[in-house]
This record gives structure tokens, C-alpha cells and sequence, in this order.
């Protein structure tokens, strides 16, 4: 496993994240022995960083987490997420300490390495809808800072969803440590320009941006939700359905597109359309850590092995730009 730096942050980051969403399910709904395994597993083939919420199975991915960290006797760094609801947009500092406060119990720390904010950044909030705006910023921020010198929190981010200037905006305030990106072989805008009249959300390069700012990128959805590995079929833990961010309109369309780089596997420039995903990932350099969402153990292993084989070569990457201006405009 190679490592990475977190931004600005000092911290070292695996090129592969643990993620314990509810997507791939373990560390919400997986047996208990069995998340046990795979996150000793993970510790053991170098993964440095866990990816949670306490939106995740309710606060139960937390809890998993914490517990089999605790019963192994490991501390590697671990990212949590706050979620601001429509009632909290008027308290904003007393929410977000009193939803880190909650994290801290379930997963039985003292501190969170990194927290993030959870909700997209919209140019309005309504009552039912809890994107935060630009206009929510300051307090934010305070809260974060105010958690970080009263030894709860080390560092701060944002999710990077929402309105792609909205984002920008955000990114380019300053202020933050990270920022969460979809960046997976279907959209890879967040990371390169993409053409005009591109189907997907265009996140107009936000890596590149939250690069100049020294703000670390944490890659998301770096295969689509399963919908990379080719397949509909999905594992006994992993959400039944999933609704894909950034993509197409469904789950069904997303693998269509996804076997369009089937020709990747077929002439054994890659093993299988997941090691062409995470490799992807992970040939950008100013992505940190790319996060998959976990199922089993078995998953774990292939993750891990296809991260190790490195970045995909100049070649492939330009084979795969080919795909991706074809899949563009079909
Ligand atoms: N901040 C945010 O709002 C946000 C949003 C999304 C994700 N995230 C974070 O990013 C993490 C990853 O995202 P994600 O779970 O949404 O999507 P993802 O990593 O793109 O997809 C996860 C799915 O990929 C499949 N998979 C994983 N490893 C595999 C392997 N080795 N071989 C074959 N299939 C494999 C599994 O699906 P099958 O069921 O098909 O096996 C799994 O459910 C989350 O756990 C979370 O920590 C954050």
C-alpha cells in the first residue's frame, strides 16, 4: 500500500480508503465477526483511513467501527460526518457539536481525525430540503474550530456535493481541509475537463482546485456504486438499490455504460473493470485516498490487490480517455 499526504493536514492517508457506507454495507448490516475480519484485514495490508457517518445505518456504522477498533487494539485515522437537518440551520453551532459529541460515544473515541459536513451545498435551503449555502459558512466553520481547540476534532472538511459553483466557492473560501469528490470512470470531471455537452454534472476539475488551496481530495463512488464492476447483481450486505450520484439515471444504465470498458479486461490490460476503476482513481495524484465501499472481505482483498498494482500506465490512460469521450457522447 502506498501512502499519500491529506492536504495541508501532515497526515498520511492509504491510496485506498476503507469506506463504511451503507452502500457496501458491512460495517452497517454485516455480521459482526465478519466486519472484524475484514477491518483486521484492512489494517493489516496497510489501509490508514476509515470512512464513516452518523447518517450511516443511523449512527451503527459508528458504532461497528468503533467496537472492532477498540477489540483489536487499532487507531488508525478515522473520518466521521455531521448532517445538518432543515431544524438545524438555525443553530448550526450547537448542532454540529452535539452531533460530534454523539459520534465521539458511539465510536468510543476521544477524538475524530477529520469531521465532515454531509450536506450539498445549495444556492437556497428550504424548509425541507437541508443543503447548507455559502451564507452557513462562518458558523460552520466556527463550530468546527471550537470542537478542534477544545481536543474533539483535529481537522475539517466538506462533501462535494451540490452546485458545482456553489463547490467552487466553497473550496476556493478557504478555511476547510478536505473535500469528499465523485471521481470514478463514468465522471471523471471533478478531475479533468471534460467536453462540451458532457451528460453528467461537470464538477469543472474541483480537485484541481482544492489543490491550489492545499485542501486534500477524497475520492467517492469510485465504482459508481458496484455499477463498475459490470454487474446488477449485488452482494447479500450491500444496499438492495442504489441511486447513482453524478451519473446516469439509474442503477441499470450506470453498469451499460460501465461495460463499455469491458475492451480494458478483454485484451488484459487490466484483470477486471474494478481494478480499471480504482487504478483510475488513484492515477490522479492530487486525489489522496480513494474510498470503496466495502461488502466482505473478499471485496477488501481485490480492492487492496488491484491498488497495488499502481496507477494505470500513460497508455491506458489515454485509451481510457478515448472511452470516456465515446461513452460522452452516446
Ligand atoms: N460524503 C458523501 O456524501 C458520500 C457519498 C457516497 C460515498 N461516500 C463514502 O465513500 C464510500 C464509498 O462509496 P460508495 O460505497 O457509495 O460506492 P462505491 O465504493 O463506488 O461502491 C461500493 C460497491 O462496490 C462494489 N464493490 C466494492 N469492492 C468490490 C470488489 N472488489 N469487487 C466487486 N465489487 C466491489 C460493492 O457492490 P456489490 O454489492 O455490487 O458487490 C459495493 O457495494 C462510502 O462507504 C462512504 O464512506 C461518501
Amino acid at each position: 500500500m502506498k501512502y499519500r499526504m491529506l492536504g495541508r493536514t501532515g497526515l498520511k492517508v492509504s491510496e485506498l480508503g476503507f469506506g463504511c457506507g451503507s452502500v457496501g454495507g458491512l460495517l452497517v448490516r454485516g455480521e459482526y465477526p465478519k466486519m472484524r475480519r475484514a477491518v483486521a484485514r484492512a489494517l493489516e495490508l496497510g489501509i490508514a483511513y476509515f470512512d464513516t457517518a452518523s447518517l450511516y445505518g443511523d449512527g451503527q456504522s459508528e458504532v461497528n467501527l468503533g467496537a472492532v477498533l477498540r477489540e483489536i487494539g487499532a487507531d488508525p485515522l478515522v473520518g466521521t460526518k455531521v448532517r445538518l437537518e432543515p431544524p438545524d440551520l438555525d443553530r448550526v453551532e450547537a448542532a454540529i457539536a452535539e452531533s460530534v459529541e454523539a459520534s465521539l460515544r458511539r465510536l468510543g473515541r476521544e477524538r475524530i481525525d477529520l469531521i465532515q459536513l454531509h450536506n450539498p451545498f445549495v444556492p437556497h435551503s428550504g424548509p425541507d430540503w437541508a443543503g447548507v449555502t455559502l451564507h452557513h459558512f462562518p458558523a460552520v466553520l466556527r463550530a468546527f474550530e471550537a470542537l478542534e481547540r477544545q481536543g474533539k476534532v483535529r481537522f475539517w472538511g466538506i462533501t462535494g456535493l451540490g452546485e458545482t459553483e456553489m463547490l467552487h466557492q466553497a473550496v476556493t473560501g478557504g478555511g476547510f481541509h478536505t473535500v469528499q469528490v465523485v471521481y470514478n470512470l463514468l465522471n471523471p470531471s471533478a478531475g479533468m475537463q471534460v467536453p462540451a455537452g458532457f451528460p453528467y454534472q461537470d464538477y469543472r476539475q474541483l480537485v484541481d482546485r482544492a489543490a491550489s488551496k492545499q485542501m486534500g481530495s477524497i475520492a467517492i463512488r469510485v465504482l459508481a456504486g458496484g455499477a463498475l464492476s459490470g454487474t446488477p447483481d449485488r452482494h447479500p450486505v450491500a444496499a438492495r438499490s442504489v441511486t447513482p450520484i453524478a451519473t446516469e439515471r439509474d442503477y441499470a444504465a450506470d453498469v451499460a455504460r460501465a461495460r463499455r470498458f469491458a475492451c480494458l479486461v478483454e485484451d488484459g490490460t487490466v484483470g477486471s473493470l474494478v481494478e480499471a476503476a480504482i487504478r483510475f482513481a488513484i492515477s490522479k495524484p492530487e486525489i489522496s485516498t480513494a474510498l470503496v465501499g466495502i461488502s466482505s472481505l473478499e471485496q477488501l482483498e481485490h480492492a487492496i490487490a488491484c491498488a497495488n498494482r499502481g496507477p494505470l500506465s500513460a497508455d491506458t490512460l489515454r485509451r481510457v480517455h478515448e472511452i470516456q469521450a465515446q461513452v460522452a457522447k452516446t
